[in-house]
């Protein structure tokens, strides 16, 4: 079973970029932890917590440069959260390469519980103002 499912009741931004890309962040955070929590191979696994967080990245840079361009008003705070998350992951990514950290179950689950709380509570705030 899949460690997250997009839904349009839970995760539905009302943005069409938003949420294709939520869509392709939740799929490579699934393939991702089913490498970690399935034995597959540590260049694997590093390959695909490589690939999640080159595309969060993207995603992120893509929701401020729309928000700046609508001159919306929460784009501090929720490029704050933003940053907090890479700076997570960018810090388990060198971790893991040096072999001083693996992709764990609890990986999994602190990223599915970051975006179960980012998307409605930050993504959610910025449909009206993206879509006028
Ligand atoms: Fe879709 Fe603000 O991340």
């Amino acid at each position: 079973m899949s460690l997250i499912t997009w839904t349009e009741e839970q995760f539905g931004t009302k943005v069409g970029f938003a949420d294709d890309e939520h869509k392709g962040i939740f799929d490579r955070l699934n393939k991702l932890y089913d490498l970690a929590t399935g034995g597959a191979d540590r260049s694997e696994v590093g390959a695909a917590l490589d690939d999640l967080i080159g595309y969060v990245a993207d995603h992120f840079a893509h929701e401020e440069r729309e928000m700046e361009a609508k001159g919306f008003g929460g784009l501090a705070a929720h490029k704050a959260e933003h940053d907090a998350l890479v700076n997570t992951c960018v810090d388990l990514q060198s971790k893991f390469k040096a072999g001083e950290a693996d992709v764990t179950e609890e990986t999994g689950a602190m990223v599915k519980g970051w975006l179960e709380n980012h998307i409605p509570t930050f993504d959610f705030a910025y449909s009206d103002a993206l879509n006028s």
